[in-house]
């Protein structure tokens, strides 16, 4: 067995705490510093790649459709929801740490095959909440990957987001019909409400972690 190697560490900006890459072979690990779970998997991308392929489907029809992901992680949902767009389509991406980014034009670059080369890609270096809060009607679809369900985890201000307040702002983020899609580990039925209180029209659809196999998680597709 390969041991695993850390390859790389990026303090959160605003946290005490820190991403931790590690490298085992060709499998690559990221951690939060004092957890013992993955906060991501290389090989465990089946529900990061469906959190943009269900999104992606309910706003194809559009003209020149345009969706925002946050955050780049291993660049896994920014892949998909390229695959998915045609080529007069956007990917705004939004990455809180600089060094997530780096790690995705050096050594993470080719487990999602090079997504930021796409030219279709824009790529924003902050907070996703940032970006949400300055946009009005901008997006077909906003796609949130930021911590393990809706609750802070990368960072303390990520509540925001699934709060009352930050659901508002989604939904003013978004185009009419636009579609809201957050991934988690596990089902929150006070999530689901909290969105229904929105405003949002809330679907709840499970992806796997691999085709037919692995843990089953949970993500909102919410249309406002
Ligand atoms: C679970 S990973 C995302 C995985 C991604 N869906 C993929 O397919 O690889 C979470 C990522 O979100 C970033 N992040 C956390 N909070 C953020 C925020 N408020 N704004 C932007 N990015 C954030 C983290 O640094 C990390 O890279």
């Amino acid at each position: 067995m390969i041991p695993w190697e850390v390859v790389g560490r990026a303090r959160i900006p605003g946290s005490a705490d820190e991403l931790v890459l590690s490298r085992r072979g060709t499998e690559f690990s990221i951690k939060i510093s004092g957890y013992v779970s993955e906060l991501m998997n290389s090989r465990v991308h089946g529900s990061e790649d469906a959190l943009a392929e269900f999104a992606c489907s309910l706003v194809l029809d559009r003209k020149r459709p345009e969706v925002l992901v946050g955050g780049l992680g291993m660049g896994f949902t920014l892949a998909a929801a390229l695959k998915a767009l045609p080529h007069d389509g956007v990917a705004h991406v939004a990455e809180l740490v600089p060094e997530v980014i780096e790690w995705n034009r050096g050594p993470l670059s080719m487990c999602a095959g090079y997504p930021l080369t796409d030219e279709r890609v824009r790529l924003h270096q902050g907070d996703v909440a940032a970006l949400l809060r300055a946009s009005t009607a901008a997006y077909d679809a906003v796609m949130l990957d930021v911590d393990n369900g809706p609750e802070a985890m990368t960072h303390p201000d990520n509540h925001w987001l699934y709060s009352a307040q930050g659901l508002q702002a989604a939904m003013r983020a978004l185009k009419p019909m636009g579609v809201l899609a957050v991934w988690s580990a596990e089902g929150d039925d006070r999530f689901t409400a909290r969105l229904r209180k929105a405003g949002f029209d809330v679907e709840l659809r499970t992806a796997r972690d691999r085709p037919g196999k692995g843990a089953r998680h949970t993500i909102w597709l919410a249309r406002n």
